[in-house]
């Protein structure tokens, strides 16, 4: 009985867990130093990088590319640097970012 309770206890946490992950990388990453959904920083908003990729279905692999390599001269003269920290989540970042 204790057993299947912890357990369920655990099933919830991993769910309401998975619900925040994604804002909770580009927090773990420092990518919020430069990116806002909506407020423009140094780098563009995750809504306006989502925009831009709108209906191409490679938006993700250049999301996680723009993140391994940098990117420069797509939104303005600030270069973005490489996150190679990031490597490890930029998967889910990609989805993340394209849902806003
Ligand atoms: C030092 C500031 C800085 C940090 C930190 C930073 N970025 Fe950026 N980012 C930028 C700038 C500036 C641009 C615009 C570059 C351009 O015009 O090509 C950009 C562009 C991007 C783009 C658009 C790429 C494209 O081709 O559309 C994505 C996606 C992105 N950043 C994701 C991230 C993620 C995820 C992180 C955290 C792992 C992060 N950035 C950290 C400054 C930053």
């Amino acid at each position: 009985m204790k057993a299947l309770t912890a357990l369920a206890i655990a099933a919830a946490l991993s769910f309401s867990g998975a619900a925040f992950a994604d804002a909770d990388l580009s927090k773990k990453n420092a990518c919020i130093g430069c990116h806002d959904a909506t407020a423009k920083k140094l780098g563009p908003t995750w809504t306006a990088i989502a925009a831009k990729h709108k209906g191409d279905k490679a938006a993700e692999q250049k999301i996680i590319d723009a993140i391994a390599k940098g990117s420069k001269g797509v939104y303005g003269k600030i270069p973005m640097p490489p996150q190679p920290k990031a490597a490890g989540d930029a998967a889910a970042l990609a989805k993340w970012i394209m849902t806003h």
